[in-house]
């Protein structure tokens, strides 16, 4: 299959959102930005688009995928017996990067939500990704636009890089602001339960769910056959193919730690950079949160351009946004960590 460039940033921004949009209307699947991640966007009506979107991702049969809308009324088309906590959260965190697991309409395909009677809903901000939604008039399933387990798509060069040939089109536009996907909460049940860790943060949702809980999964291995709540949580996700580890420990530490080995490169702080003595590579700065989730995913992918043996990522805090990027990149290194 050939890939159509729609580039939304130096050709006709408009000629891309409408071919986009009648690509999906048709039951095709297209990469689109957001401000997250870059998705692999399908109908959410049409289920024969979906089984193209598992089958170019290499995606586990059951893992269920998040519907984009663009305003409230869409809302209503996907999820029914909405509770008054979740247009509480609507209100604070919609659009952006914020996703609430709702009881699912039966307007949405069963192959969305993979025999769960939840949907998973979000209304992005980034305008590409809305522009999208509301010319087609469709709420878009999409997962992250990359082959599944490889690190997430934070530009249109990783799409093409992990999809080019496997889908109809992708929509070429700005590098994503945010970097790791939305926030995840569950809101059916007795109290709101944080699912994924995003940029909406903790600290933020108990500003308007003080009663959340933080499902366990988050910072922990899943047992084996253990049920969970999201079923993306049990898988190998994000990883280089490079041996990846997650070190902890201050500055000086991890910088006597990796200086003390061979054939390998650090991912680590701005801040921490001139002191390293081995291959690095910096993925932002300890004063800057947010700089480290912006470019986690790229450098994890260009770990593997060095072609060393093994990878140290020098792990971030378990708070704000940089929880985030530790859930992240403890599935990266499929939970191993060296505590310094
Ligand atoms: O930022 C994002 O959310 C990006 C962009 C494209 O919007 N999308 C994204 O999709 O990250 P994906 O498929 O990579 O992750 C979806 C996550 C998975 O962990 C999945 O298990 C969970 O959401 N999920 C989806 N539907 C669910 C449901 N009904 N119940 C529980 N978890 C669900
Ligand atoms: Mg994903």
């Amino acid at each position: 299959m050939q890939t159509e460039i729609l580039d939304a940033i130096n050709g006709d921004y408009s000629f891309a959102v409408q071919k986009a949009a009648e690509i999906l209307k048709s039951g095709g699947i297209v990469g689109i930005p957001t401000e997250t991640v870059y998705g692999l966007a399908a109908s959410a009506y049409d289920d024969a688009a979906i089984a193209k979107v598992f089958a170019a991702k290499g995606r586990p049969q059951d893992n269920p995928l998040i519907v984009h809308i663009s305003d409230m009324e869409m809302l209503s088309s996907v999820a029914t017996d909405i509770p008054e906590s979740a247009y509480k959260m609507a209100k604070a965190f919609w659009p952006g990067p914020f996703t609430m697991v709702l009881k699912k309409t039966s307007a949405v395909a069963q192959s969305v939500s993979r025999g769960l009677d939840t949907v998973a809903v979000r209304m992005p901000c980034e305008k590409t990704a809305h522009d999208i939604i509301k010319v087609s008039g469709l709420p878009l399933a999409a997962p992250s636009a990359n082959i599944s387990g490889a690190p997430s798509p934070t530009t249109a060069n990783h799409v093409i890089n992990d999809l080019s040939g496997k889908i109809d089109a992708v929509v070429v536009g700005n590098d994503c602001e945010v970097g790791v996907e939305s926030t995840v909460v569950l809101m059916v049940g007795e109290h709101p339960r944080l699912l994924r860790p995003g940029a909406v943060t903790l600290e933020q949702l108990k500003e308007i769910a003080p009663d959340i809980v933080v499902d366990k999964a988050i910072l922990n291995q899943p047992e084996k056959d253990e049920k969970v709540s999201s079923p993306g949580m049990k898988y190998k996700h994000y990883a280089p193919k490079t041996e990846t580890y997650l070190v902890e420990g201050d500055f000086g530490q991890f910088c006597d730690f990796v200086n003390s080995k061979t054939d390998c490169v650090a991912v680590c702080f701005e801040e921490e950079a001139e002191k390293i003595a081995v291959k690095k590579l910096v993925y932002g700065s300890k004063s800057s949160p947010e700089t480290l989730a912006k470019n986690v995913f790229s450098v994890l992918r260009d770990v593997d351009k060095l072609n060393v043996k093994k990878v140290f990522v020098h792990a971030p805090a378990k708070t704000g946004v940089e929880l985030a990027v530790y859930n992240r990149l403890i599935r990266a290194a499929a939970f191993k960590v060296v505590e310094l």
